[in-house]
């Protein structure tokens, strides 16, 4: 498929870096700016006049004049199969998995159930801006392939896994030590570097996987280098207990993955909430990334990340919706939550650093900022075009508005899909 060079015209807005660490020397802001955008990469950004002077004469002019241009949004960590369990009433972690999770999560045997949801979730992802996420499957290997199938569709960059649980959960969702090895293995080669595609080896947690299976999951992240890992860790006070039990010998919750060599760079542990000092050093040590998932940690009354102690002690952080325990599939609403979260705890988050941690930070934590994250020359044309007067009540409270700075923190706390004009996946807009 030919795809259309594209000019999209807007105030363009990216990062170069953390602003909590380089001030506002970390934005790149072009009030009258364009993206040229080739074969679904980015060819050049600057000036509206000069990208429009550089551009074919048959290129397409998408006018977003007055609305933010940014990077795609990006989700370190989320559920396909969990788009009819999100809002399930009245239950903490251990209970909504048995009640809720575990029952939907069987219906993904049938390979057309998955295809519809994966369908359905990839829209939904894009209606809300996120171009790129960690993305859990279920057990079946028929769920990954067909979200990895509706992914190479559109082009998209994602990264998912087939889940692995060989012990408590429902009969129908097990797998063994050796299936869960075979059939991850096949997926990665099947999938792994296909289109814009990766893999993640996701044994789910500690509760439902034996050593075995741990062990497995280890031998498959030295078999492929570079493959990703995601998995849960520290997120409610039962599953720890749970854990503690389950794995006598292990140090603590975090120490059960260590011995496993299930950390690293490319390890994603969801919630990371309740962590010992060790567990903290071990997630520096190692760079593995902690995935911050605010609407999922109040939704499920799981607790409050403490970002100030993770981020001090050197750990890599990524910011995430974790639908369905999480409550929205919005990566505004959740850096709205995740302000409040922080406010709990006596922390401050300035809009241009949440900003920051959906596009380029959240890059950095999968490790993709050499393709993501920022609107740069030679990088994906993945964009996503905000107006922060998307509702009466947005630009109602615009008309006090004087600053970026504050242009970012009503756009973050009151905006959510509506506010999303469009997105563009390797240059082609999704939003109809
Ligand atoms: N821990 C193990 N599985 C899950 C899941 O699906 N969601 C959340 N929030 N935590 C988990
Ligand atoms: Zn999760």
């Amino acid at each position: 498929m030919s795809r259309a060079t594209r000019v999209v015209r807007g105030r363009v807005l990216s990062f170069a870096d953390d602003p909590a660490a380089a001030g506002t020397d970390a934005l790149r802001r072009i009030d009258d700016g364009a993206v040229l955008v080739e074969g679904g990469r980015i060819a050049a950004v600057g000036e509206a006049r000069a990208i429009l002077d550089l551009a074919p004469a048959d290129a397409v002019v998408d006018d977003h004049s007055g609305a933010l241009v940014m990077p795609g949004l990006i989700d370190v960590h989320i559920h396909y199969p969990q788009t009819q369990v999100i809002a399930s009433y009245g239950a903490q972690l251990l209970d909504w998995l048995h009640n809720y999770t575990f029952v939907e999560e069987q219906r993904f045997a049938d390979p057309d159930h998955c295809a519809r949801v994966a369908e359905f979730f990839l829209t939904e992802l894009f209606r809300n801006g996120t171009t790129t996420a960690l993305v859990y499957c279920t057990v079946y290997p028929q769920s990954a392939d067909a979200f990895f199938a509706a992914s190479e569709r559109a082009d998209a960059r994602m990264i998912a896994g087939k889940a692995m649980l060989d012990r408590n959960a429902p009969k129908g969702l097990l797998d063994t030590v050796q299936t869960g090895y075979d059939d991850s293995k096949a997926l990665i080669g099947r999938w792994r570097g296909r289109g814009r595609l990766d893999y993640a080896v996701t044994p789910r947690f500690a509760v439902t996987s034996s050593p075995e299976q741990l062990e497995a999951a280890g031998a498959l992240m030295k078999e492929f280098p570079g493959v990703y890992m995601q998995s849960h860790v520290d997120e409610n006070t039962d599953e720890i207990e749970f854990v503690r039990q389950l794995f006598p010998e292990a140090r603590d919750y975090l120490d059960v993955y260590a011995r496993a060599g299930l950390l690293g760079p490319r390890s994603v542990f969801g919630h990371c909430i309740h962590m010992t000092g060790d567990e903290i050093a071990a997630m520096a040590g190692t760079g593995s990334v902690a995935a911050f998932c605010p609407t999922s940690n109040l939704f499920l009354g799981s607790g409050l990340f403490d970002r100030t102690r993770l981020a001090r002690a050197g750990v890599r952080i990524g910011l995430a919706t974790d639908v369905g325990g999480g409550t929205s599939y919005s990566m505004l609403r959740t850096a709205a939550e995740g302000y409040k979260v922080l406010q709990l705890g006596g922390q401050s988050w300035p809009a241009a650093e949440a900003f920051y941690q959906m596009t380029l930070g959240n890059a950095r934590a999968l490790s993709l900022d050499h393709a993501i994250g920022s609107i740069e020359p030679g990088k994906d044309a993945d964009l996503v075009v905000l107006d922060s007067h998307a509702t009466p009540a947005m630009a109602h409270r615009m008309e006090r508005v004087d600053d970026l700075e504050q242009e970012l923190f009503v756009l973050m706390t009151l905006g959510d899909d509506r506010a999303v004009r469009q997105t563009y996946v390797a240059g082609e807009p999704k939003k109809a």
